[in-house]
């Protein structure tokens, strides 16, 4: 795997953290009255550290971190306004699980390739990807166990 289809794949995962750190936040706001809007709040500070490691590396090999269109709504299949206004708690969480799911699986694809064709298994960066894709993991577990609670 060649650097610039590196920092191309790098590109793809800081315009998917940055929006998931935004979209996180805007929901902290509307569930602030429950503890979901605290996960949310906390989900949203791990994204923004996420975007920022994936920001440094990409400069580190010479890129720009740049964002790449509005990937929620291309994700979803949905427009980010339809998202934003939605206001069931079981709703979002599951709209969030589909993104940490999606990121899940595009890290890992990420991280196979790192470690056959990439800087190896060891790497920074394969630790890198590999935290963040253990953070995303644990998101996905906290948003599904509010939606279990949520149905008593
Ligand atoms: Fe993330
Ligand atoms: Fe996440």
């Amino acid at each position: 795997m060649d650097k610039e289809e590196l920092i191309k794949s790098l590109n793809w995962f800081y315009s998917l953290e940055t929006s998931q750190a935004d979209l996180y936040f805007a929901q902290s706001k509307v569930f602030k009255d429950h503890y979901g809007g605290l996960v949310f709040e906390r989900a949203a500070q791990v994204e923004e550290d996420h975007r920022d490691l994936i920001g440094a590396k990409i400069k580190e090999l010479g890129g720009i971190p740049t964002q790449t269109g509005e990937v929620i709504s291309s994700i979803m299949g949905v427009s980010l306004g339809t998202i934003l206004s939605m206001t069931g708690l079981n709703m979002v969480l599951k709209i969030n699980i589909k993104l940490e799911e999606k990121a899940m699986s595009d890290y890992s694809e990420l991280i196979t390739r790192v470690e056959k064709e990439g800087e190896g298994p060891q790497s920074e960066l394969c630790k890198l990807l590999k935290y963040n894709y253990v953070d995303e993991d644990q998101h996905t577990a906290i948003f599904a166990k509010l939606i279990e609670a949520s149905n008593g």
